[in-house]
């Protein structure tokens, strides 16, 4: 999986154009779900990008009440694409773990609709509960997370069981971007806010997944691998964790 994917959701104004200007980027990644309407724009950057299919990474999600193994059938045809390099359920359901969906995915991926399956915003004992029940741990864990908003149990249990974390919404959907503490680390390494956040996932191993329609956020973005945070600065962007969520809550506490 790349390191670095650029997220879909409200990117409904020429998706295509914009996706296919991030793949010009270096983007190699990108998150969708049927309830983003950014499939079809997506598969059609990717049939016309000059980028191969098989450099490429898409990331979509199937809801957590459908047939695992439909919903993915499903979104590949709406994305026109032979098969999906992930696919996630979209959230737990209320009363249980999701292990009817999760077998619906694991047959998605033995019949080659999926390179490999993960779930989202699952809490530690949901994901033991799954493993449980279905004998495997999800391969990616795609959650809510940013400097404001994480936690280091979840980071310490997914290294531990070799899940890959993707932070999503990893700008705060642009809510603490100006905090002054933020603002001095940037200044001090001559980049933006944003590309703080996005760097101090990268140094945690953790896949940032933020979400650009403007061609200076998508150049932004991506220009993270020039630069490294020291860990005193990596301690305080720890620190300034709130449990703050961009979406209301975060699910996994
Ligand atoms: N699994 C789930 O349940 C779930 C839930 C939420 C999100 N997601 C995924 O995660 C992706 C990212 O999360 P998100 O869209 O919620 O929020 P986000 O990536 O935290 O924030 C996106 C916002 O930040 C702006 N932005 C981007 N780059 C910037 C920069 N360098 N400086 C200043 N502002 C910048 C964007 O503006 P412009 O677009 O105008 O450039 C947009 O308004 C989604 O798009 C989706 O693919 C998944």
């Amino acid at each position: 999986m790349p390191v670095l994917g650029l997220g879909s959701w409200m990117l409904t104004t020429h998706t295509a154009e914009a996706v296919m200007h991030a793949f010009e980027l270096g983007y190699r990644m990108v998150d969708t779900s049927a309830d983003y309407k950014t499939q079809p724009g997506i598969g059609k950057a990717i049939r016309l990008s000059p980028v191969p299919r098989e450099s490429l990474f898409v990331s979509m999600k199937v809801e957590e009440n459908e047939d695992g193994y439909e919903a993915t059938a499903r979104n590949l045809q709406e994305l026109k694409l032979a098969y999906a390099d992930l696919v996630l359920i979209h959230r737990a359901p209320k009363s249980n773990v999701g292990e009817k969906v999760w077998r619906g995915l694991m047959r998605a991926r033995d019949e080659g609709l999926a390179r490999s399956i993960g779930v989202c915003s699952y809490k530690v004992s949901q994901l033991q509960a799954l493993a449980e029940q279905t004998g495997e741990m999800p391969a990616v864990h795609q959650l809510e997370w940013s400097p404001f908003g994480h936690s280091l149990d979840m980071l310490n249990f997914c290294r531990a069981n070799e899940i890959a974390l993707q932070a999503y919404s990893p700008l705060t959907r642009g809510k603490r971007l100006k905090d002054e503490r933020v603002a001095a680390i940037a200044m001090k390494y001559g980049k933006t806010p944003a590309q703080v956040f996005l760097r101090w996932d990268l140094q945690h191993g953790v896949v940032p997944l933020p979400k650009a329609y403007r061609e200076d956020h998508q150049r932004q973005n991506i220009a993270l691998f020039d630069f490294e945070l020291d860990t005193g600065d990596m301690a305080v962007l720890d620190s300034l964790n709130e449990q703050f969520s961009a979406l209301d809550k975060l699910e996994y506490l």
